[in-house]
Formats: structure tokens, sequence, C-alpha cells
């Protein structure tokens, strides 16, 4: 199914809360620490598993209001270094959640633009899931619309680890000098490589921290907090968010013009 362009406000759709939004100033990319499903499950008396799985059906409207509105990057964090710390049993119902959202969704985000991209040491997942994240990456390559950058394995020391790691090497093999090395080198080896920084960080939930995420990326991204589960996360929370996000007066270290 290819999803109908809201953002174009046609006579129609003036009732739709996009109205409020400037769409020449939304974020370029936006991120998501989608926390909350463990609380979401308890407070309904159900196993934290069924949390994950409201999360990922909350994830499929989010994709879609993100990509309408014009956002070119969402990152979600699905599953960070710290989480294989979780009992064998969520660990793997959240892997079986990856594997079954790219059988089920990427024809659909495929026909809508939509370019899948990974973000993590995916080469430690299973086989079968390791390949089923290279076919998605592989089949919606050439597409322009939306990326989603989907972090899996994810933590951001050990991203900046790796790419300490690499730059040492390629120092070593006497490619790169130490006097080379700027900011640029190190981005080039991160796992987002070629996406803009964050703008936006949106963390549900309740909790106000980073989590090890993007910490290089986020260094001037800006952030909105709610209280609200991930689960119960939707399309106005993310209106909401951007709208904040426009009246933000972004200086990055300088003064005001
Ligand atoms: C954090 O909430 C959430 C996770 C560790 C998993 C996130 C995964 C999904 C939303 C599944 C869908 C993702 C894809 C890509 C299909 P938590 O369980 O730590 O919540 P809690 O703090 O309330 O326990």
């Amino acid at each position: 199914m290819v999803w109908k362009e809201w953002f174009g406000r046609t006579e129609q759709q003036t009732d739709k809360p996009y109205d409020d939004l400037d769409p020449a100033r939304v974020p370029r990319h936006v991120a998501i620490i989608m926390d909350g499903n463990g609380r979401w499950a308890q407070k309904r008396g159900l196993p934290r598993t069924f949390g994950h799985r409201a999360g990922a059906e909350a994830l499929r409207a989010i994709v879609r209001t993100t990509a309408e509105l014009g956002i070119a990057v969402l990152t979600t964090y699905a599953f960070s270094t710290e989480n294989w710390k979780r009992p064998a049993e969520e660990v793997d119902l959240l892997m079986n959640l990856f594997s079954d959202y790219l059988d089920t969704e990427i024809e659909e985000l495929n026909a809508n633009g939509i370019r899948v991209r990974f973000c993590g040491q995916t080469d430690a997942l299973a086989p079968g899931l390791q390949e089923k994240i290279v076919h998605a990456e592989k089949v919606t390559a050439a597409n322009t619309g939306l990326v989603l950058n989907i972090a899996v394995n994810y933590g951001a020391r050990a991203e900046l680890t790796r790419a300490v790691r690499l730059i040492a090497a390629d120092v070593q093999a006497g490619s790169v000098a130490p006097d080379d090395i700027d900011e640029e080198a190190i981005s080039r080896r991160l796992f987002t490589a070629g996406l803009p920084d964050p703008d936006l960080i949106i963390r549900p939930a309740g909790d106000l921290r980073i989590s090890n995420f993007l910490l290089w990326q986020a260094a001037y991204a800006e952030f909105w907090f709610t209280d609200t589960n991930w689960p119960d996360f939707r399309p106005e929370h993310l209106i909401a968010a951007v709208a904040d996000f426009q009246k933000r007066d972004r200086r990055f270290g300088g003064l005001n013009k």
C-alpha cells in the first residue's frame, strides 16, 4: 500500500494537526529511545513481552507519520548492547519481533520509498536475522524517501571504541597520519556514517537520560521527553515534539542572528 501524502495540505486535509507545523523547518533527523514497553505491560498485568509487541505496533504509525512530515532520517533504538543482560526469553522475543517486522513490513516500506538501514553490531546477531537485515538494506538501497535507521545491538561507547580501533588500524597501516584525524574522520567510522546528526531526540516513558545512545552524534540535538510509554506513543506525540522543536532557538554554541 502506498501511503497518501498528507503534508501537501489539500483542501480536504486542512484539519490535520500537521497544519501547525512549518514544513520548511522539520528536523532532518529524529531519533527515538523507544522506552517503557515493560512498564506498559506491567500496568496491564501482562508479561513484558506483550509490551514489546505493542511497541512494534506503535512504531508502524510513527514511521508513516515521520515519512509524511518530510523528515529525512528516523533512528529508533530497538536493542542496546546492554539489553543482552535481560532474560533469554525476552531477548529471544525481541529478536523474533525484529525478524517478523522485516518479514511483514519490508514490502510496504519499499513501496513508500523508505530506505532501511541498521545501526549497531549486527554481525553478532543470529545468522537468519542477519540475512534479513542484509536483504532489507539491499532491496531498499536505492530508495530516496525516509531513511529508517534501526539501532540493534547498538551502544554508543562500543561504536566509538570501534571507530578508534579502525582509525588505529589505518594509522598502523600508514594510510592515515595522526594529525589528519579530525571530527569528520571519526564520524565517517561510526555506524551512522553518511547520515546527518540527530536534530531531535525523543524519549518516552519519563526517564531523562541518554542511555548510551548516539553520544557523539547528539552533540547539538534538542531533547523532547514525555511520560507516555512507547506503546502508547502516537503520531500526535511526534507532532507535538516537532512543534516544540520548531520553537527552540538553536545556536550551536554561537549567538543569535
Ligand atoms: C525499552 O523498553 C524497549 C526495548 C528494549 C525494546 C524496543 C523494541 C521495540 C519497540 C520492538 C519493536 C522494534 C522493531 C524495530 C520492530 P523497556 O522494555 O526497557 O521498558 P521498561 O523500562 O518499562 O521496562
